[in-house]
């Protein structure tokens, strides 16, 4: 037990926690979650470099988090998560601009979007939120080695509830397309990729977790119609009666924990939910971990399918 809960917020988290030195890299880190993360992390001394796809909101987010934490230790670099040629560009830049990464947070996602693809051709969920960081984090890696803080946080999902990976046609090539399905399959190879990317790490201190940050309001949910969000609504009440949503604050606090708590050093390879490692459960509606998202078989099946798609090894 962690002490924190599912309303603990990412100051109560960091309190106590002195990151001066560390340098955190954070996808996603203009908007939302990976925003406020970043702003805890910075208020607690981190230099944070943000990264997403357009500059503009980039430059907006770091103003911000300057002007709320008084810090002068926030970077920002271009990440198209979308594109294996922006996300190379950008890990070859930030081994050039930095020389360490103490916490890495895999923390960009799109959810239930039409169907679309990437640069590559890869489905855009499937695409951005798994393969997409599984390439960056191969080029951050050496910057991970480096650091001191030793963690990678992969942002996954309750919704990896709603489907497995379909090692037969992960990019829909030859199956009707599901927005939530897609999610689902995408944050389930979140928490595959932690399994087996935490496993070739041991060796070197190397923690890796998965996090489900629970349910909130941000800009996640942009792809949503109205009777979309009425069904979500609907959906996440009747599956936990005691259901609410969480601040921003919240929500990332089971980021911040994964990546700072000290009694989780040497556990990587979990999923964790409200400030807690999960259970593996594969009924519950309202929590847990599904047995197929921490199947080391299935994890090194998704390394492997995975290097075959972005026509790179990673070795580890
Ligand atoms: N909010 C929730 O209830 C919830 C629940 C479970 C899991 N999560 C997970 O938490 C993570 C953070 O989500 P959030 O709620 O903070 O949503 P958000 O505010 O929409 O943030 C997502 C971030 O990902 C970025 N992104 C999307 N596509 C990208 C791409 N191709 N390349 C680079 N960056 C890209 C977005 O950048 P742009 O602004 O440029 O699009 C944005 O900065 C996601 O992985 C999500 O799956 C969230």
């Amino acid at each position: 037990m962690s002490g924190f809960g599912a309303k603990s917020t990412t100051d109560e988290v960091l309190a106590g926690h002195d990151l001066t030195g560390m340098t955190v890299f954070i996808t996603g880190g203009a908007s939302g979650l990976g925003q406020e993360t970043a702003r805890a992390m910075a208020a607690k001394g981190a230099h944070v470099v943000l990264a997403a796809r357009d500059q503009s909101k980039l430059d907006a987010a770091a103003t911000e988090i300057r002007k709320q934490t008084g810090s002068d230790k926030v970077d920002t670099i271009q990440c198209d998560l979308a594109s294996l040629a922006s996300v190379r560009v950008c890990g070859k830049e930030a081994n050039e601009r930095f020389d360490k990464i103490d916490l890495l947070l895999n923390n960009a996602g799109v959810m239930a979007c039409p169907l679309g693809r990437t640069a590559d051709g890869f489905e855009l969920q499937f695409g951005t939120n798994h393969l997409g960081h599984f390439v960056l984090t191969k080029y951050l890696l050496p910057l991970v080695e480096e650091g001191s803080g030793k963690r990678i946080v992969n942002l996954s999902s309750r919704a990896h509830h709603m489907d497995q990976v379909h090692f037969d046609d992960p990019n829909y090539a030859s199956r009707d397309y599901e927005k939530w399905q897609s999610y689902g399959q995408s944050k389930t190879a979140n928490v595959l990729f932690t399994v087996a990317l935490d496993k070739r790490l041991k060796g070197k201190g190397i923690d890796v977790f998965a996090v489900h940050p629970g349910g909130i309001m941000t800009n996640l949910g942009r792809h949503l119609t109205e009777e979309d969000r009425a069904a979500l609504q609907a959906r996440v009440t009747q599956a936990d009666q005691s259901f609410s949503w969480k601040t921003v604050e919240q929500g990332a606090a089971t980021s911040c924990w994964a990546a700072t708590a000290p009694e989780l050093a040497g556990h990587g390879g979990v999923y964790c939910e409200d400030c807690q490692v999960a259970a593996v459960d594969d009924a519950s509606s309202t929590g847990g971990v599904r047995s197929y998202a921490v199947d080391p078989d299935k994890a090194e099946r998704l390394w492997t399918l995975s290097e075959e798609l972005v026509g790179e090894t990673f070795a580890v």
